[in-house]
């Protein structure tokens, strides 16, 4: 069962449908949207699709889980970001997040990475390598991969294709 992690200012625990409007006030922000694979939302049917997406994707199966934890601030209990964890092959892990643009460059994602990979390498003996993908401009999370303990493997230039465009991408990876 998806766990609820505590970092000294959040708690990573599953979405409730009671977080429909925090996560549309994040992810309406065509700041927040921009070096991701998805659009700014639009209207909170968007964010309603987000969390009916997570509903239907969380997998408890052993070698493949998948969880995303909304990103809950413990001061305001606001829940302003989230951090998902999956597993591309039974031994790696891998991690994605986003922030709300008004808590940007406060150390909360590297804080939330860092819970994540502790707990999956305390939790998950299999797992002996965890990695981070971004578009190759984005050094906001290019650092949070660093700053968790991840180092860059390579760029693959126009390796995806993000809305419309063939982009570059950077592989960061760790391993045990
Ligand atoms: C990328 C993102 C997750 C970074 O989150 P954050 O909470 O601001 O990151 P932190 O505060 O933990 O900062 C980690 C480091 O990155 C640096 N950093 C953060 N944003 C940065 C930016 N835009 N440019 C350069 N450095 C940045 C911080 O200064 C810090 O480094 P330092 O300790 O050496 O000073 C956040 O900007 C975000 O949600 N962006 C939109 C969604 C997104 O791009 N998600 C990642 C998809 S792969």
């Amino acid at each position: 069962m998806q766990p609820t992690l505590h970092t000294p200012r959040l708690t990573l625990e599953p979405f409730r449908q009671s977080d429909l409007e925090d996560v549309f006030a994040y992810a309406k922000d065509p700041a927040v949207a921009e070096m991701v694979t998805w659009p700014a939302h639009e209207s909170v049917q968007d964010s309603q699709a987000f969390l009916d997406w997570i509903r239907q994707s969380t997998s408890d199966t052993k070698g493949n889980l998948f969880y995303v934890w909304a990103m809950r601030l413990n001061e305001t209990k606001k829940t302003i970001g989230s951090m998902s964890f999956s597993m591309p092959s039974p031994e790696t892990g891998q991690f994605d997040y986003a922030l709300a643009r008004t808590h940007w460059k406060t150390g909360l994602t590297t804080e939330a990475a860092k819970c994540v990979f502790d707990w999956a390498f305390n939790t998950i003996p299999e797992l002996k390598k965890f990695q981070a993908m971004c578009i190759e401009q984005n050094h906001g999370s290019r650092r949070v991969m660093e700053k968790v303990g991840l180092s860059l493997k390579e760029v693959r230039e126009k390796s995806m294709l993000v809305k419309g465009n063939h982009v570059d991408i950077a592989f960061y990876s760790f391993e045990k």
